[in-house]
């Protein structure tokens, strides 16, 4: 690996969907098993050996986000905070690890994202330089970016398309370079109002940098009722590794 990998947890959003349970509360911190929904993200990133990580959430919640979670060394980690001033997308929030990350490259976990493949499984296939996602075959594919694989390469990625063109989504699981950065900063919204990562990731694809792995074991967002409800019992049936 080339320079020291860091982790980020990017757990902002309204949590819209999952009202009023989000009333009060960030929609990371609500329960999934037996402990804080951002616990998931934190255990996947220490037991890779993932020690320095950022916590991205909005200003709403960063109290008790802080509160619950502390410096880190409950976790044996060290843990960096930044707030995202309003939910402008998961881009703008990566933005913020910039100081963070420096010219190390990031392994990033969005906070409602829960699967069960230990992250070490993937860490061998990215080397620290370009980009990396994990893909996972679904039967909703409308909900989540959907990529289309040519041989060994993913070609292209389209974020909630009406009409998918496969049923492979692109999960809540990025690596990345330092030159994350400068793509952000040449983003420009999408429809929705939102710095996408999808588009992030069709700029690696462009310039032929990004890489793929298929995700083995199970996987789930938990940021609908739903898939909330479908988390818990993935998690009594097999047990995130
Ligand atoms: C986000 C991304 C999407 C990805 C999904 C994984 O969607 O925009 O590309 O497939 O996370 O959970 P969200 O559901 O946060 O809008």
């Amino acid at each position: 690996m080339k320079g020291n990998l860091k982790g980020i947890i990017l757990a902002g959003g309204t949590a819209s969907r999952l009202m009023p349970l989000t009333k009060v509360t960030n929609k990371h911190l609500l329960p999934v098993g037996r402990i804080p929904m951002i616990y998931h993200s934190i255990n996947k990133l220490q037991s890779a050996g993932i020690e320095e990580i950022l916590i991205v959430t909005g200003v709403n919640h960063m109290g008790d986000v802080v509160s619950l979670l502390g410096s880190g060394k409950d976790f044996n980690c060290k843990f960096t905070y930044k707030v995202q001033d309003e939910a402008g997308g998961i881009a703008q929030a990566l933005a913020l690890a910039e100081n963070f990350a420096g010219s190390d490259p990031v392994a990033v976990i969005l906070g409602d994202n829960i699967f069960e493949d230990p992250m070490s499984n993937y860490l061998k296939d990215f080397d620290g330089e370009g980009a990396h996602i994990i893909l996972k075959e679904v039967h909703d594919p409308q909900r989540f970016g959907v990529a289309e694989i040519k041989g060994k390469n993913v070609v292209n990625i389209e974020e909630k398309p009406q009409s998918p063109r496969t049923n492979m989504a692109v999960t809540g699981i990025y690596f990345y370079d330092a030159e994350v950065y400068n793509i952000i900063r040449k983003l420009k919204p999408s429809a929705r109002g939102e710095y996408e990562i999808s588009d992030v990731n069709n700029h690696y694809i462009e310039s032929n940098k990004m890489s793929y792995s298929n995700m083995q074991g199970w996987w789930s967002d938990a940021g609908t009722f739903e898939s909330l409800e479908k988390v818990q019992k993935l998690i009594e049936e097999a047990p995130p590794k």
